[in-house]
């Protein structure tokens, strides 16, 4: 499912990543930890083809996403969905549209959009909330929301960059089953934190990024 040649990635003289090399398989539930500052979020920006390498190879899924072109960038999003930290929930659509409008880009119709939409917010409790904007919903509503955007079009593969870290706890252990069940039912899953209080969570692999590398690969705790 994703596979890291070699990867480089500098800031100016910055190396942030130093040749890392890494195979995750389809249906794998991986946390990639690490102090912050560690690259983690850069390593998924590698992923979806947000930013580009300066060395090696990046592969999602069977496309080459370091040498991906414009025309195929759709390609590559339609086979994953991204939860980021902050929701980015677009302020002036309802929750619905939210959704829908991911959905309309990645070419469904307006009316199985809708459906889709309806049916990805009826499983996060959420569907008696559709015609609401992102400001009237709480904090851990704006999340479910940015979630099931992101699992709307039902990717293979879920890249989630420190999901709990505006969540209370109770609301952190919610998504943390809710990413649990998605991979359960075939998707892949990595988690970006440097909360290690997540990883006890789940019997996940679990990667540490430290000093540009992977420095630890396995089972948790050590
Ligand atoms: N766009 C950027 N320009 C310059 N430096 C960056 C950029 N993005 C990240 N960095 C630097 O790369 C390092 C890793 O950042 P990041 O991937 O955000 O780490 P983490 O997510 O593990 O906290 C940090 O030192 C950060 O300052
Ligand atoms: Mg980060």
């Amino acid at each position: 499912m994703i596979r890291l040649k070699n990867l480089h990635k500098s800031y100016n003289s910055r190396r942030v990543l130093r040749g890392i090399d890494l195979n995750v398989e389809p249906g794998e539930f991986v946390f990639l930890t690490g102090p912050s500052g560690a690259g983690k979020s850069t390593l998924l920006r590698l992923l979806y083809a947000a930013e580009r390498p300066t060395e090696g190879e990046v592969w999602v899924n069977g496309l080459r996403v370091d040498t991906l072109s414009h025309r195929e960038l759709p390609r590559l999003r339609r086979s994953l969905g991204v939860i980021f930290q902050d929701f980015k929930l677009l302020p002036r659509k309802t929750v619905l549209e939210n959704i829908t409008f991911v959905l309309r880009f990645h070419g469904l119709s307006p009316k199985e959009a809708h459906r889709r939409a309806y049916l990805t917010l009826k499983r996060m409790g959420l569907h008696h909330r559709q015609s609401a904007y992102p400001a009237t919903l709480s904090g851990g509503e704006q999340q479910r929301v940015a979630i099931a955007r992101a699992l709307a079009y039902q990717p293979r593969l879920i890249l989630a960059d420190e999901p709990t870290g505006n969540l209370d706890a109770e609301l952190a252990a919610e998504l943390m089953s809710l990413l649990c069940d998605i991979n359960y039912q075939g998707a892949t899953v990595v988690v970006a934190t440097h909360d290690q209080s997540l990883l006890a969570a789940i019997p996940a692999r679990v990667l540490v990024l430290e000093r540009g590398g992977i420095g630890y690969d396995g089972i948790w705790p050590p």
